[in-house]
């Protein structure tokens, strides 16, 4: 029964190197493309505030439970959990918690690189200058054309795929720990560089009333299970992911600072996307709030097309997208891969070069589900749609709601009291109160509602 101070795989170089990679992990697709969309077919103002709730009530403890498990495992999120469960003399069912995490990396990887390989797509879309002086119905048409040819979208996802394996091949603590602290802080004045366009050239106050008025009669059941789904997406917890890059931590950091931190800065990207986005659509003829997936692809362009030098920034802003995308779709492999090498005893590059692939192939049925297959349903979903749904609004939730109550109630005290040394006593029980009470009843509650209202009624 050990309390590891290291890893064999290292360490992050310091606390600032793990907030930048998380923050690479949590900000992403699910910021700057899902949350707009999310937000605008569930009517805005109300699924915010119930989004931010579940950020800080249910997300922050649970990222906090996750990071606790990998700092204390210090491997891949499989074998930490394993560790804990055995040293923690647990029934040794919990150790399928794991499991649970590789799946849903799997399943998300899928869809993730389809979506991502949109966004390397419209680099080249804006800056061949089709786009340039483009209507809202124009830009619709031609997002419409890249959706309906299959041998597009499926060169863009190879590529956006091999750009991850490209990584993580390589070992991502170099390559990712110096990409993500070069890449988040551009980022960052990109999209201020944005929100400051969008404040003056698009209708930024109804795009303000839009996300910040509680209109609470729009929201539903299933509009809140949706919610809570995308704070779990957004910030890459129930998976592993964040649990990987916490048996990197440094053990001197304080895990519920650094996590707030993360979390904030993940908050921050998805409301000043949200606010540029709709800014942009209010602003323009032809597109709704409740556009759905292609939101981004289709406002964005009439934004850069209506601007002088808009397509090099509009070139610009979709490669951040990649970037973005690409430093969180490596943490949903890098578990992957890491578990397969300590289990399998097989070369990384065997072990990328297997798990991208059958990500690749599931892939394709993301792919055909925008254009051949788009009729074939799956409880009423497209094949996309429901791995998203199924992913985002159950697999992540369950898992959450499982290491909450791991941590919560079976996890050896000791353990949890090492990891969490240096925080005031009265946070400490409040976090507590919050994986035992708060996070299991308000997560199954809105579960069995969410599930209920979607199928059911
Ligand atoms: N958080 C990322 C985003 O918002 C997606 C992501 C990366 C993720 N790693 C994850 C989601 C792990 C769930 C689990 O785009």
């Amino acid at each position: 029964m050990a309390i590891q101070q290291k890893g064999m795989h290292g360490a992050w170089a310091s606390r600032w190197t793990f907030i930048m990679a998380a923050t690479g992990s949590a900000v992403g697709l699910g910021n700057m493309w899902k949350f707009p969309y999310v937000a605008g077919s569930n009517g805005g103002g109300a699924f915010v505030l119930v989004y931010l709730g579940c950020i800080l009530l249910i997300g922050v403890p649970v990222m906090m439970a996750e990071v606790l498990i990998g700092r204390q495992g210090r491997q891949s999120p499989i074998n930490s959990m394993r560790d804990a469960v055995a040293e923690s003399d647990a029934k040794s069912r919990w150790r399928h918690v794991g499991w649970v995490g590789v799946a849903a990396g799997m399943l998300i990887l899928s869809f993730y690189a389809v979506i991502a390989g949109w966004a390397l797509a419209y680099i080249f879309e804006a800056a061949s200058g089709e786009l340039a002086g483009v209507s809202g119905d124009t830009a619709g048409a031609i997002f419409g054309s890249l959706l309906a040819d299959p041998s597009r979208l499926i060169f863009w996802q190879s590529i956006f795929m091999l750009l991850c394996v490209g990584v993580v091949v390589g070992g991502v603590k170099k390559g990712l720990g110096v990409a993500v602290e070069i890449l988040m802080p551009v980022l960052f004045v990109m999209l201020l560089l944005l929100l400051g366009f969008s404040f003056f050239r698009g209708n930024f106050s109804a795009a303000w009333d839009f996300l910040f008025n509680f209109n609470l009669q729009l929201l539903t059941w299933r509009g809140v299970l949706e919610a809570m789904g995308q704070a779990f997406f957004t910030l890459s917890i129930g998976m592993g992911a964040i649990m990987a890059y916490g048996a990197y931590m440094p053990q001197k950091a304080n895990i519920g600072k650094t996590i707030l931190i993360v979390a904030f800065f993940d908050s921050l990207v998805a409301i000043i996307s949200g606010l540029i986005i709709f800014s942009i659509v209010f602003a323009t003829q032809g597109i709704e709030p409740s556009a759905g997936p292609g939101l981004m692809f289709i406002s964005l362009p009439v934004a850069f097309g209506g601007m002088p030098g808009g397509l090099l920034i509009g070139s610009a802003f979709f490669v951040l997208v990649s970037i973005a995308a690409w430093s969180s779709a490596i943490s949903l492999l890098e578990p992957c891969v890491a578990w397969l090498i300590e289990a399998k005893d097989i070369s990384r590059v065997q072990a990328n070069l297997l798990l991208a692939g059958f990500a690749w192939v599931l892939g394709l049925g993301s792919v055909l589900s925008f254009n051949v297959w788009s009729d074939i349903k799956f409880a009423g979903l497209t094949f996309f749609d429901f791995l998203d749904f199924l992913t985002a609004n159950i697999m992540l939730p369950l898992s959450g709601l499982l290491i909450a109550v791991f941590v919560g109630y079976v996890m050896k005290r000791e353990f949890v009291d090492y990891q969490m040394q240096g925080t005031a006593p009265k946070i400490l029980a409040l976090w507590r109160l919050t994986l035992r009470y708060v996070a299991p009843v308000a997560i199954s509650a809105v579960f069995v509602m969410g599930i209920y209202d979607k199928f059911f009624s």
